[in-house]
């Protein structure tokens, strides 16, 4: 049976439910050079939470903090650490979208409601999704607002310049053991994806550690998510660590697009985000695997930048280290170059990068 694909536009925003939003917005615009945009807090009339908006191209990231000891907030926070609650995903219908998903067989988080203040009104809707994490379905072809009804522009004076990100490329879920298959059917049949790519632990293994991913996308390619779970190895794999330290499944990174990943990771660098480390190893045998590239191979080897080709063209990419205490979510930066694959061809030696870090965690 084909189930025909919810209609989506792409990412409207990814919230982050974090310790301390005022800090962690301070981060995002001093190391990634995310801008403000628009703020909700005591100031406005909330009591129970704050949140910061920060955009840089189509990425538009919510960073909130609860302002209360409990709730549905505090309680995320205290079991999760830092990360993603919401993956919100921009639609012409938010009625009837989630009504279509529920007639599939999605569980509801909230129903259909119309929010609105001077700027007009939005709709929105939500259904859970794997772990705690939930799609929240964004209307707002009649909201000219700098981000949501409630929320007022914030415009400090600090503004640290952009570095070069411009949307959303993929989101990525680990889930637990044997839950896979049943996260990647959910994307198939309420979402109508269908799997572009499906690995196992004899594509993506070291000596050490495995793990095993299928891709789900939407038709248009503007909305994909990679879901992982963990495969058995001689030790414990990021997978594992993660889900340990997150207890459960969620959103393991974002993937943000550069027309220019040479100097994005340049900037983000001279602005202190840590990257996974990259061995001189890697570039020896580069050109053999990846063929003719437009890049000078020395300044990808300066940048500490990855290559992989698939049938369609090339991409270029890298991970940063975890961006909170806990070794769990982080973000790889990317450019695509015609591939439209995701750097399988890069698992090994990023995994052995890994191993490297866990091993200095003592969770490998
Ligand atoms: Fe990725």
């Amino acid at each position: 049976m084909n189930i025909s694909c919810l209609p989506l536009n792409g990412t409207d925003y990814v919230e982050f439910y974090v310790g301390n939003a005022k800090q962690a917005a301070h981060f995002y615009q001093s190391a990634f050079g995310f801008q403000p945009v628009a703020y909700a807090g005591l100031e406005t009339g909330l009591r129970d939470k704050s949140s910061y908006v920060l955009r840089q191209g189509k990425l538009t990231l919510v960073l909130t903090a609860a302002l209360s000891k409990d709730g549905e907030i505090a309680d995320h926070q205290k079991l999760h650490g830092d990360g993603v609650k919401v993956i919100a995903l921009a639609v012409d219908d938010a009625k009837s979208v989630y009504e279509e998903t529920i007639k599939r067989g999605a569980v509801s988080e909230f129903e259909p409601r119309e929010e609105s203040d001077e700027y007009g009104k939005v709709v929105l809707s939500a259904i859970k999704t794997f772990g705690e994490t939930i799609h929240i379905f964004v209307e707002r072809k009649d909201y000219i607002g700098p981000f949501l009804p409630g929320f007022i522009t914030w415009n400090p004076a600090y503004k640290p310049k952009d570095t070069g990100l411009l949307y959303v490329d993929h989101i990525v879920g680990n889930v637990n053991w044997n839950e896979m298959d049943r996260t990647a059917r959910f994307y198939q049949d309420v979402f109508g994806f269908t799997q572009l790519i499906s690995f196992d632990d004899n594509d993506i293994s070291t000596e050490f550690t495995a793990l095993k991913s299928k891709v789900m996308s939407n038709d248009n390619f503007k909305v994909k998510f990679p879901i992982n779970e963990p495969a058995k190895g001689l030790m414990k794999s990021q997978i594992e660590e993660y889900l340990d330290f997150y207890y459960g499944s969620g959103p393991q990174h974002v993937a943000m697009a550069t027309e220019n990943i040479i100097e994005t990771i340049a900037d983000l660098r001279a602005r202190g985000v840590e990257f996974l480390h990259v061995p001189d190893s890697y570039y020896n045998s580069i050109l053999d695997r990846v063929g003719e590239i437009e890049e000078d191979i020395e300044v990808l080897k300066k940048h500490r930048i990855l290559v992989d080709r698939d049938d369609q063209g090339y991409l270029l990419q890298l991970f940063t280290k975890p961006v909170q205490d806990r070794p769990t979510f982080f973000f790889e930066i990317i450019q695509r170059k015609g591939a439209r694959s995701f750097g399988k061809g890069n698992f090994k030696a990023l995994f052995e990068s890994i191993e490297l870090e866990q091993r200095s965690r003592g969770t490998l």
